[in-house]
């Protein structure tokens, strides 16, 4: 068979694997000119995670995506915060000492939208012996100049209005912080965000918004209960996590138990969670081989081929580059491993300056 003809068998057949709608919907970036940078957090290396100012210099360095973690207040609004807690990113332990739980923790639906707004937003830190220590201490220094959290209707309005004056067409890419948590609270996370992003139009695979979650009961609750009732279907990631993080909890049998992700991890599975999410976001090194993996020489495993076969896209997280893993000499490296080696259509990352100069060297446009 000539090398034209048995290429295009090969086409003919992935597109019937993958089916004809996941071909039109997910666009599956062996291009290089399709793979896209998302801004995690937005430029959440540079200033404070998920401040407006943060996702404004993302916007500037060429992102496809800004990212949006979003929690429920006690007011049932959505504010964007990567937290279903307040203390890791605000001064709440000063303002409302007296409203911890009895884990310590300052949590985000405890409190009325107009009181959070009146906390300082800050760069994340943790308690140390009393003291507040920053978690990347070459990142914006805590508790300097005035920064404050916003609502999701705050974010949307703010980056459509960046695409009217920049001309450009950016999306949003939302995650519901730990819906199985806000259920617990009496609370639909999930139906409150497709309502606002209703509100905003954005309705349908072609609108520019991708909605992510680590609940895979939940995701399941959204595409086949709550988007078909409110006439919508977005683009929506499965975001894949390790059990013992205990990411999720699934009620079982009137018991509220950890959620056992090595279902989802199993590509025999991929097909059916396919049903449910147009694509998958695993951590990026479960794309590696890490058996075979050494220092400067990254091996890449068959995840994204096995998540294409079954017309899933592959947006994997985070990378940082004050944070590389062992065997990484450098960030371009991981770019490379992840979106080359790997074939990602896109990644997360905390520097999305680096992630679209890396793209540009590759030769996108
Ligand atoms: O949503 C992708 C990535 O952001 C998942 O990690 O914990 O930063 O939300 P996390
Ligand atoms: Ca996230």
């Amino acid at each position: 068979m000539s090398l034209i003809k048995s290429a295009l068998t090969a086409a003919v057949l992935a597109a019937t694997v993958m089916g004809s709608s996941a071909m039109v919907n997910n666009a599956y970036a062996g291009n290089v000119q399709d793979k896209i940078i998302v801004a995690h957090r937005g430029a959440s290396a540079y200033l404070p995670e998920h401040t407006l100012e943060s996702k404004a210099l993302a916007y500037n360095m060429g992102v496809s995506y800004v990212e949006q973690d979003l929690a429920m207040t006690k007011d049932n609004r959505l504010v964007v915060v990567h937290d279903h807690y307040l203390d890791r990113v605000t001064d709440v332990a000063d303002k409302f000492p007296k409203r911890a739980r009895k884990d310590g923790r300052f949590y985000v639906i405890d409190f009325t939208l107009d009181e959070i707004r009146t906390l300082n937003f800050t760069e994340g830190f943790e308690i140390e012996n009393g003291k507040r220590v920053q978690g990347y201490k070459d990142r914006f220094p805590i508790f300097k100049s005035t920064f404050r959290i916003h609502t999701l209707e705050e974010e949307i309005e703010f980056v459509q209005g960046l695409n009217k004056t920049m001309g450009k067409d950016i999306g949003l890419y939302v995650e519901t912080k730990a819906p199985w948590f806000h259920k617990q609270e009496g609370k639909d996370i999930s139906k409150a965000t497709l309502e606002v992003l209703k509100k905003y139009g954005y309705t349908s695979k072609d609108s520019n918004v991708i909605f992510q979650t680590f609940d895979y009961p939940d995701l399941k609750y959204v595409k086949t209960e709550l988007m078909p009732k409110m006439g919508m279907d977005l683009k929506t990631v499965m975001l894949l996590g390790y059990t013992d993080w205990k990411e999720t909890y699934e009620l079982k049998n009137g018991k509220w138990e950890v959620f056992d992700f090595n279902y989802l991890l199993d590509p025999k599975n991929f097909k059916e969670v396919s049903k449910y999410a147009t694509g998958l976001g695993p951590t990026y090194e479960m794309l590696f081989d890490l058996k075979k993996t050494s220092k400067g020489k990254i091996v890449v495993n068959d995840f994204v081929k096995n998540a294409h076969a079954n017309g899933m896209v592959v947006h994997p997280y985070t990378v940082r580059a004050d944070k590389l893993p062992e065997y990484c000499t450098d960030v371009d490296q991981l770019f490379k491993a992840i979106l080359i080696d790997a074939d990602a259509d896109g990644v997360f990352t905390d520097f999305p300056d680096l992630g679209t100069a890396f793209l540009q060297k590759q030769g996108k446009k």
